[in-house]
């Protein structure tokens, strides 16, 4: 049995950092395990210009860890005004690494964002032509639509139209969940990519009503049936270079969480590549652990990969039950239990 792995630096290509006081409670998590992170813009107000992205940048490098080695790389966040020639210049300058597309109310803090793609035709053929990708949180938002089944009525009506229309636009379907979700992605040009998170390849719908509601298992899009899990976890191990990391850590303070109207968001960070490297041990594919997490991602990105290594030994962890920092409390995916791998640095 391997009771060891080095791998090329990975890298997050989706997480929440937050601002003020969580960010510096959150951000050296990241900053231990990863590289570079593409950091989502859902701030208060959201990261929509230039000036705005260059700032928030500068408080992620402010509050990092003393001696970390970590590049945020900032994402644009579409509202209905977006404009095609502030976020051309981010891209250009090397600010904006990539857009992100809301559909308006979809989760937390898309109240500002889109409510019809057609708005945003200007804008997407310039993101077309300049390659600069497009990330989609891919939901419906339709009330009338199940929950259940909003991800899947995504990408029938928005990005099967959308793919059609701008066929040369990079996509990144962010955070899938379904069976529908994988085999699109998969069926697709090179174009089009998704990230795939912990959570997503560990539970399955059932964690959030296990004895009780369970806050803590509570995220956007929400975790499906089994057979979805299983779809996922299958394509996030098969080598594709179009699957690849994205935690989607989303901290928010336990009494947000343990509410009666509890926020969506799975803390993942901690013990994000415990997470993953348990998931590709299960499935007896350690040596496609390199692919997924640390190479795909700038391949798909057009970025260099990163050198040098982080190594994972096979050991017990025990996940703690909160974590602490200041007045902010945060309990962490898998809190409580034993990861069968520990990330060594
Ligand atoms: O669960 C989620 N939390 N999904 C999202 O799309 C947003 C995120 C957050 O910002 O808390
Ligand atoms: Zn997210």
């Amino acid at each position: 049995m391997t009771s060891q792995i080095t791998i090329r630096r990975p890298d997050d290509w989706h997480v929440h950092l937050r601002d003020g006081e969580m960010l510096e409670a959150v951000v050296g998590y990241t900053a231990r395990q990863f590289a570079r992170a593409i950091v989502m813009p859902n701030l208060t107000p959201p990261v929509i210009t230039v000036a705005a992205a260059e700032a928030y940048r500068g408080r992620i490098l402010d509050a990092l860890p003393a001696g970390a080695d970590f590049t945020p790389l900032m994402v644009c966040y579409l509202t209905d005004d977006a404009d095609p020639a502030e976020i051309a210049r981010g891209y250009e300058q090397g600010v904006f690494a990539a857009c992100k597309l809301y559909p308006a109310h979809a989760t937390t803090n898309s109240a500002h964002g889109v409510t019809d793609i057609r708005k945003l035709t200007g804008l997407l053929e310039t993101m077309q032509r300049i390659g600069m990708p497009l990330l989609i949180h891919g939901e419906v938002t339709d009330r009338d639509i199940d929950i259940f089944d909003r991800e899947a009525v995504f990408i029938e009506r928005v990005l099967t139209p959308l793919v059609r229309d701008f066929p040369a636009l990079k996509i990144v379907l962010e955070h899938i969940t379904t069976a529908e979700a994988a085999e699109f992605v998969a069926g697709s040009g090179p174009q089009i990519g998704a990230t795939i998170t912990p959570q997503h390849l560990i539970i399955n719908r059932n964690a959030i009503f296990d004895g009780g509601i369970r806050p803590h298992a509570y995220c956007l899009p929400v975790a499906k049936r089994e057979r979805h899990r299983l779809a996922v976890r299958k394509a996030a191990v098969s080598g594709s270079p179009k699957f690849f990391l994205g935690t989607d850590s989303a901290p928010h303070g336990i009494g947000r969480k343990e509410a009666a109207c509890g926020c969506a968001g799975i803390f993942n960070a901690p013990y994000a590549m415990e997470s993953y490297a348990q998931v590709f041990d299960e499935e007896g594919v350690l040596d496609r652990l390199e692919g997924f997490a640390s190479e795909h991602g700038p391949n798909f990105y057009g970025l260099p990969l990163n050198e040098g290594t982080v190594t994972l030994k096979r050991e017990d962890v025990t996940v703690e039950d909160v974590v602490t920092h200041g007045d902010i409390r945060v309990v962490p995916f898998h809190a409580g239990e034993t990861m069968r791998w520990r990330f060594v640095g």
